[in-house]
C-alpha cells in the first residue's frame, strides 16, 4: 500500500486465481491522489465488481456499484463479516499492514447474527446516552482551545493541529477518558498508523496493540469508578459484556469515531477553501457548511472503502463468480458516484441516500452518524467563526492524500490567516 511507485499497472494474475487476471492494485501514488479516476476505469473495464489486489498482491473483489454494495451489505447470509472465512490466510504474513482492521478480533466488527445484535445493541444504547447539546458544547470548547493554540501565529497545519486532535478529544471525552496530554496524541498517531499501513518507521500491528493497551487501562479505571460516559454505560449494560468484550468494542468505537470524523472535517474544510461555490471570503450568497458536509459524504467520503465482507458460499455478484471465502471490499466512494444513480452525469448532494455510513446489520450504528455530524459541524463552524479570513497556504493541487486504502483524507492541510490574539 505504501509502494507509491507501483501506480496502477495490471498484474498478470494473482497467484492461483484465474478470476483475478488483470487485477489492479488498490495502492500507488495515482490511486492515492485520485482514486475516483481508478474507480471510473475499473467500472468501465469490469462493470460493478472488479478484481483488485490488496497490499502484497492479495486478491479481493472491489464492489463498485451502488446496488451491489447495497445488496452485499443487506445479505449477511451470503456476505458475512467474520474474516476467518478468508481463503487467502495462508498467503498473508504476520506483519501484513492491513492486519489491524482485517484480521479477526473478537469485537463487534467481526461478530455475526444474534451475537452481533447483542454487541451492537450495547453500543447503540451507550451512544444514545450521549447528550447531543452537551457534545456540541464540549466540541466548541475543544475547538476553541485548539484554535487558541495556533491563532496567534497566523498559520497552522489543520490536519494534525485541528481535525485529528478535535475528533480524538471528542471521542475520548464521550468515552470518559481525560483528553489533555500526550495520551490523546499517541492514540491519534497509533490509529493513523494502523489504518495507513507500514511507513518507514511505522508498524501497524504494534500501533494497534498500543491502542488496545490504552483502552484496557480505561476499562479498568471505569470498572472501579463508573461515570456518565459511553465506557461506563457499556460496562453496566444488562447484556453483561465481559471486560474483554468491552475493550474490543471500545477500540472499534474510538477508531470508528475518530478516523472518519477527522477526515470528514478536513475534506469539508478543503472543499470550502478550494471551491468558489463556497467562497469563504465573500460574505453573501455562499453555500452553507451543512451543504459542504453533505457534498463531501457523496464525493469525497471519509471511509472510501471498507474491508469488508467474506463470501459464505459460492455465489454470483455483478456477473462475477464469487468463491466461498473470497473477500469483498465495499467500495463506498465508488458506489456513491455510480453513474446508474446519476444518469445525467451530475453527482448531486441534495439528499442523504449515500452509502458513506454503509448499510445493513453492520452499518455505522445509530446514533453515531448524528454524533459525528455534531462533531464535524461544530469543528468547521467554530474554525470559520474564529478565523474568518482563513485561506490555503499552498496551491490546491499541492495537497497530498494519505496512503490508505480505507480512508480518504489529506496528509496535511496548511492554512494561513490574520493572526488573532485573545
Ligand atoms: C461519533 C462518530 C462515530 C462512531 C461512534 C462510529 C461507530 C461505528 C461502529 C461501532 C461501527 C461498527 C458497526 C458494526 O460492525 O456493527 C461503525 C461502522 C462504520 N462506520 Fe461509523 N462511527 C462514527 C462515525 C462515522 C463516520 C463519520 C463515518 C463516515 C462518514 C462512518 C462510517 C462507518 C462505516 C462505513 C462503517 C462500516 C459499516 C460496515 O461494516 O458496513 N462512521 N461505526
Amino acid at each position: 500500500m505504501t509502494d507509491t511507485g507501483a501506480a496502477q499497472r495490471p498484474h498478470a494474475a494473482a497467484p492461483g486465481c484465474p478470476a483475478h487476471a488483470g487485477a489492479v492494485p488498490l495502492a500507488g501514488l495515482e490511486y492515492q491522489q485520485a482514486p475516483s479516476q481508478l474507480y471510473r476505469t475499473l467500472r468501465r473495464e469490469n462493470g460493478t465488481v472488479a478484481p483488485v489486489l490488496l497490499d502484497g498482491d492479495i486478491p479481493a473483489w472491489l464492489v463498485l456499484g451502488y446496488s451491489e454494495v447495497s445488496y452485499v451489505t443487506a445479505h449477511d447470509e451470503l456476505f458475512a463479516r467474520d474474516s476467518r472465512r478468508w481463503n487467502q490466510w495462508e498467503n498473508i504474513p504476520a506483519d501484513w499492514p492491513l492486519l489491524p482492521f482485517v484480521g479477526y478480533q473478537p469485537s463487534v466488527l467481526f461478530t455475526e447474527g444474534a451475537e452481533h445484535q447483542r454487541r451492537a445493541g450495547v453500543i447503540t444504547e451507550a451512544l444514545e446516552g450521549v447528550d447531543q447539546f452537551e457534545l456540541g458544547r464540549d466540541c466548541e470548547q475543544i475547538a476553541d482551545r485548539l484554535i487558541t493554540s495556533f491563532a496567534g501565529s497566523g498559520q497552522a497545519e489543520l490536519m494534525s493541529a485541528y481535525a485529528h486532535a478535535l475528533a480524538m478529544r471528542a471521542a475520548v471525552q464521550m468515552c470518559g477518558m481525560p483528553h489533555a496530554g500526550t495520551d490523546t496524541q499517541q492514540l491519534v498517531d497509533d490509529l493513523r498508523i494502523s489504518l495507513d499501513g507500514a511507513g518507514d518507521d511505522d508498524d501497524p500491528v504494534a500501533a494497534y496493540a498500543r491502542v488496545g493497551e490504552r483502552i484496557q487501562q480505561l476499562v479498568k479505571e471505569k470498572r472501579e469508578k463508573p461515570g456518565p460516559d459511553v465506557t461506563s454505560r457499556m460496562l453496566l449494560h444488562p447484556a453483561g459484556l465481559t471486560d474483554e468484550e468491552v475493550i474490543q468494542d471500545l477500540i472499534s468505537v474510538i477508531a470508528a469515531a475518530q478516523q472518519p470524523t477527522a477526515n470528514w472535517i478536513c475534506n469539508t474544510l478543503r472543499l470550502l477553501l478550494t471551491d468558489e461555490r463556497f467562497a469563504l471570503n465573500v460574505s453573501g450568497g455562499r453555500l452553507s457548511v451543512g451543504e459542504a458536509l453533505n457534498e463531501v459524504l457523496w464525493l469525497d467520503t471519509p471511509t472510501q472503502n471498507f474491508i469488508g465482507r467474506w463470501a459464505v458460499r459460492d455465489t454470483q455478484l455483478g456477473g462475477r463468480q464469487i468463491q466461498a471465502g473470497d473477500c469483498l471490499v465495499l467500495g463506498l466512494a465508488a458506489a456513491n458516484t455510480d453513474p446508474q444513480i446519476w444518469p445525467e452525469g451530475h453527482v448531486g448532494a441534495e439528499n442523504a441516500a449515500h452509502l458513506s455510513f454503509s448499510n445493513g446489520e453492520h452499518r455505522c450504528p445509530y446514533p453515531a452518524p448524528l454524533l459525528a455530524d455534531v462533531i464535524a459541524r461544530t469543528a468547521v463552524e467554530t474554525l470559520l467563526e474564529r478565523l474568518p479570513d482563513l485561506v490555503l497556504a499552498v496551491e490546491p493541487q499541492e495537497l497530498t492524500w494519505r496512503p490508505s486504502v480505507w480512508m480518504r483524507g489529506l496528509t496535511a492541510l496548511p492554512v494561513q490567516f490574520t493572526p488573532v490574539v485573545r
